[in-house]
């Protein structure tokens, strides 16, 4: 038994540890601590390798770290391919409901089918290996292949959130030189439709490298196909051509898989590049031990396959686990605050893996809506993309689990690749923390110089050792990504995050102490939404802060001055929304625009958004000698 911890602490029943594949992490971590190459090497050898690796970890040109080095491998072999010589051949590997009601279920061996089929295609178009494929649709299982016959062939994608718009998909797909583009006709969103085809053809129009448009049928509306570019991905499947057997690209361990774009500090989006052989290994083990994934488990994560969460643990993960992972494509309350309920009494699922908030938003409507279904299926839920808050933590624990789910809350980033900060089932748990870092992964709160603060004190966190899944560099950008991450306190990981650590050395994250706003658990940057800002003819100048907001975690606030000649009015309001959400997404629509004479900036000339925020609460704005005016 653990010793007593402080706090409000909750600690795991004796069937939930008789259960569990780790029973004392204490153990697992203390083995891990002591020889964290052996304990990253030994999980590697549970994986397929063509070729195994000469050294575990190569850190000769610090922060270039490699890991696995001289191994030969391919992601997607681990996920589909040694599935088939077993009995998981047969075994669900994806269940999928559409909003709509639809729903497919795919066998490993119809998914390995199915991307081999694909994986033709795209070699047929001329993909080759390093080539970059842009991927942009909704939560439907064809995403899942796209993802997975591009990495067969050794191609890199670049997977573009559905929710993000015109300019936000140019943007990316001029930035990784994309040749290929796979999209959907449409998407399903709380009863209408996105229109992803016509949103690729509006960015189509700004960026030039794309040769070929791969539109998946998925609501059938009349689009645009133009023609010599523009082909059906279910006509191309009927080809000849899409054979159901493809020799798959034996990859070096450090060869990219992926590349994500997401929000950083300063300016555009930045590509975070993975590779395939130490990425799959830190999400493979880390699945394993946090979700505890057992052979008869239906697991759901309710991220989207367009953002980290969704890579890692709704594709990659479960399938190098042999899971059966379950996608569904709509919204949690359409047609009804139950549709989560629903689907989880219907398909049995065993674990619940979603963002904070979510769960407020589903906590307002009351516990009825979840009471009316049979949620006894549930063993583990997890929650993943911002703080959570007790009263949610509470709610979801006793409601939701039924007082018998422990709650993994994983912090994690879209550069860490893998949770980072998790507990285990068997570890206790205490609302609002994640507990302690995964075994093998050093971490800290540090102060300005880069020491240790003490118990319960503010700081930056940190990360102290290297780990398998961690990204590797910014795509075309390796300056970038010394300067943002390394470039701090050298030898440390910078997160961008500001965290506690109690006297159980349990972390508590506080927020993001950049520019990277968390709306909704949906990573946004200031300087996107004020680009699409000042890229309206009435704007001179724009800046955009987070504010509290009780469902979404934060809310976007933008301060605009107009250029001469624009007269501030509710209408130009309200149009200033609808332009953010058409270049950046719906997502970035600042919930509040205020039109300002001036903005509060440095003598450099650079925004002090601390001190819009700090007004725009009410607070005391802090140090502002650096102010101009
Ligand atoms: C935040 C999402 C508190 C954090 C996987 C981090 C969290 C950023 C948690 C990364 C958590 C993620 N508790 N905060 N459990 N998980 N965050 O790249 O600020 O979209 O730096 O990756 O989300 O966001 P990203």
């Amino acid at each position: 038994m653990a010793k007593e911890l402080s706090g409000e602490v909750y600690y795991p029943s004796e069937e939930v540890i008789n259960y569990a594949r780790i029973k004392d992490w204490e153990e697992l971590n203390e083995f891990a601590k002591k020889n964290p190459l052996k304990f990253w090497s030994n999980e590697a050898e549970e994986l397929h390798w063509f070729k195994k690796w000469d050294k575990v970890l190569d850190d000769s040109n610090k922060p270039f770290y490699k890991w696995f080095t001289g191994a030969r491998t391919n992601i997607v072999y681990n996920c589909l391919d040694v599935h088939l010589k077993t009995h998981r051949r047969n075994k669900l590997a994806l269940i999928w409901e559409g909003e709509n009601g639809d729903w497919r279920t795919m066998s490993y061996h119809a998914l390995h089918r199915e991307t081999c089929k694909f994986a033709n295609v795209l070699r047929s178009m001329g993909v080759q290996k390093g080539d970059r494929v842009t991927i942009y649709m909704g939560r439907i299982p064809e995403i899942v292949i796209a993802m997975l016959a591009t990495a067969r062939i050794g191609a890199i994608h670049s997977v573009v959130y559905g929710g993000f718009s015109v300019e936000s998909l140019a943007e990316r797909i001029e930035d990784s030189q994309s040749k290929v583009l796979i999209v959907a006709d449409g998407a399903y969103q709380r009863g209408k439709i996105v229109q992803l085809k016509k949103i690729a053809d509006e960015a189509l129009e700004r960026c030039g490298t794309v040769e070929h448009v791969l539109v998946v049928k998925r609501t059938g509306q009349e689009i645009n196909m133009e023609s010599g570019r523009d082909m059906w991905y279910h006509e191309l499947m009927n080809l000849p051509i899409a054979n159901n057997t493809c020799t798959l690209e034996e990859m070096d361990s450090e060869d990219p898989l992926f590349i994500l774009y997401t929000s950083g500090t300063t300016g555009k989006p930045k590509a975070i590049l993975h590779t395939h052989g130490g990425y799959m290994v830190g999400i493979y083990t880390s699945l394993k031990y946090v979700f505890d994934i057992h052979e008869e488990d239906r697991y759901w994560c309710a991220a989207d396959p367009g953002w980290i969460t969704g890579h890692s643990y709704i594709v990659y993960g479960p399938l190098l686990n042999g899971a059966t992972s379950f996608l569904y494509e709509g919204a949690p309350n359409f047609p009804y605050p139950n549709r989560w309920w629903q689907m989880i009494e219907k398909y049995g699922i065993n674990i619940l893996y979603t963002a904070p908030t979510a769960i407020r938003g589903l906590m307002r409507f009351g516990e009825a809506w979840v009471k009316r279904h049979n949620l006894s299926s549930l063993r583990l839920l997890g929650s993943v993309g911002e703080p959570i808050n007790p009263e949610a933590w509470r709610w979801y624990y006793k409601v939701v689990g039924n007082e018998k789910c422990p709650i993994m809350d994983t912090w994690w980033q879209t550069e860490t690749g893998m949770f980072m900060i998790t507990p285990m089932p068997c570890v206790p748990l205490k609302p609002g923390s994640g507990t302690r870092p995964f075994p093998g992964i050093e971490m800290d709160v540090v102060d300005e110089q880069g020491n240790p603060v003490g118990p319960n004190e503010e700081g930056y966190l940190v990360i102290k050792t290297p780990w398998p899944a961690m990204i590797r560099t910014v795509y075309n950008d390796p300056d970038r990504y010394v300067n943002q991450y390394w470039s701090r306190y050298p030898g440390m990981y910078l997160t961008g995050d500001s965290a506690k650590k109690d006297e159980d050395g349990y972390f508590w994250i506080i927020g993001r102490v950049d520019d990277v706003i968390k709306v909704s658990g949906y990573r946004l940057g200031t300087a996107e939404i004020e680009s699409a800002l000042v890229s309206h003819p009435a704007v001179a100048e724009a800046a955009a802060i987070g504010l509290p907001h009780e469902v979404k975690g934060n809310a976007i606030y933008a301060y605009v001055i107009l250029r001469n000649g624009y007269e501030k009015s509710n209408a130009l309001i309200d149009e200033l929304k609808q332009h953010v959400s058409h270049e950046v997404g719906p997502i970035a629509k600042p919930e509040h625009i205020e039109f300002v004479d001036s903005l509060p900036k440095t003598r450099s000339g650079k925004i002090m958004r601390r001190v819009l925020k700090a007004k725009a609460l009410g607070q005391d704005p802090g140090n502002i000698s650096t102010l101009d005016e």
